[in-house]
């Protein structure tokens, strides 16, 4: 048996370079040495959009078929929705009843977002839940392992807590998830500033040839350089960071960085090979993607078959959770009839 691995992601919709390096390029080489479960993450979507939720469902069915033209393999992952599963759902309640608040509270990017995202009422107990729900929604399946960036650490980490004082009441259950570090370049936006859809500053993975030319040719690049013969600074420069993370052709990107810092290189060049680079990385995917769009129905079919076979082991775990906080009315009857 193979160790497995789950991890969810919000659906925001078609996704960009940074979910690829960040997330899917690490999950798609987990598929062949773990039991690899990739959902949904629907409801926590709702956590801080509860008040427009009529974009979720189309959100997820374009996230996933980014997934899988990503290389996700329904064939060897379990790909599925979160609320498909409403075992989730009841287990985050019964966690619900032993979490501490402060616990909650104290989590750092809590009080962060709460204070930044200013346009939304975040003073709900969802949105106080959500590392609750990602716990229920790990530790469901006895997930051995979380693919995670170095950020989230701290996160599972309280979920190990979480799992241990819900042992501590309940006996031993759960298996404690441990994060699988995953490593990936940082990746600014198009403007240098943080890579959002919110700030219009994607590459998206279903852009086609055209946009991520016209796109790369509006990238942010050295200020200073405002001639093609001023040396430019290539470290923090984000045609540079694409061109890392993005173009296999490492003798060319050193050939470009050298010309570069001596003044001997013009942005058009720099950049009409950035975007060859990206195009010759993005071209199998869109047509992978164009291919699962046209038949829509088999989507559909990945996400329910998964969600099935998702919902069959949450169900089993929930069984023995039930007899374990001692709701297990089905077993009781018969003692009962013989008090
Ligand atoms: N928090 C993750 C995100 O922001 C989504 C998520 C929900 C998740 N539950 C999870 C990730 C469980 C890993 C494991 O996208």
């Amino acid at each position: 048996m193979k160790p497995r691995v789950v991890s969810g992601m919000r659906p925001t919709g078609k996704l960009h370079l940074g979910h690829l390096v960040g997330a899917l390029d690490n999950w798609a080489p987990l598929q062949d040495s773990y039991d690899c479960f990739y959902f949904v993450a629907d409801w926590h979507a709702l956590t801080s959009d509860y008040a427009d939720t009529s974009r979720i469902v189309e959100s997820a069915y374009d996230m996933v078929a980014d997934w899988i033209a990503a290389g996700l393999d329904p064939g060897k992952s379990t790909l599925f929705i979160q609320s498909l599963v409403p075992e989730h759902a009841e287990l985050f309640l019964l966690l619900s009843m032993t979490i501490p608040i402060p616990w909650l509270e104290r989590v750092p990017t809590y009080k962060e977002q709460m204070e930044q995202i200013a346009d939304k009422d975040l003073s709900t107990l969802g949105f106080l839940g959500y590392p609750l729900l990602q716990t229920a929604d790990i530790i469901i399946y006895n997930a051995h392992a979380v693919p995670v960036g170095e950020d989230q650490v701290p996160h599972l980490e309280l979920s190990r807590e979480i799992v241990r004082r819900f042992h501590n009441f309940y006996g031993q259950l759960f298996v404690e998830p441990q994060p699988l570090l995953t490593t990936f370049p940082r990746l600014p936006g198009l403007d240098n500033r943080k890579m959002s859809k919110s700030y219009g500053n994607t590459i998206d993975l279903a852009d086609d040839a055209e946009t991520v030319v016209r796109k790369v040719r509006q990238m942010y690049t050295d200020p200073k350089r405002i001639r093609a013969d001023v040396p430019g600074t290539v470290e923090g420069n984000p045609v540079f960071m694409y061109h890392d993370a993005f173009n296999p052709d490492a003798a060319e990107v050193e050939d470009l960085k050298t010309r570069y810092r001596a003044g001997k290189v013009g942005d058009v060049e720099v950049k009409t090979k950035l975007a060859k680079a990206l195009n010759a990385r993005l071209e199998p995917m869109r047509a992978r993607r164009a291919e699962l769009m046209r038949r829509p129905d088999a989507l559909k079919e990945i996400l329910m078959e998964g969600s099935r076979k998702a919902r069959g082991i949450a169900q089993e775990t929930m069984e023995r959770v039930r007899d374990a906080v001692k709701l297990n009315y089905l077993s009781k009857v018969d003692a009962i009839g013989k008090r």
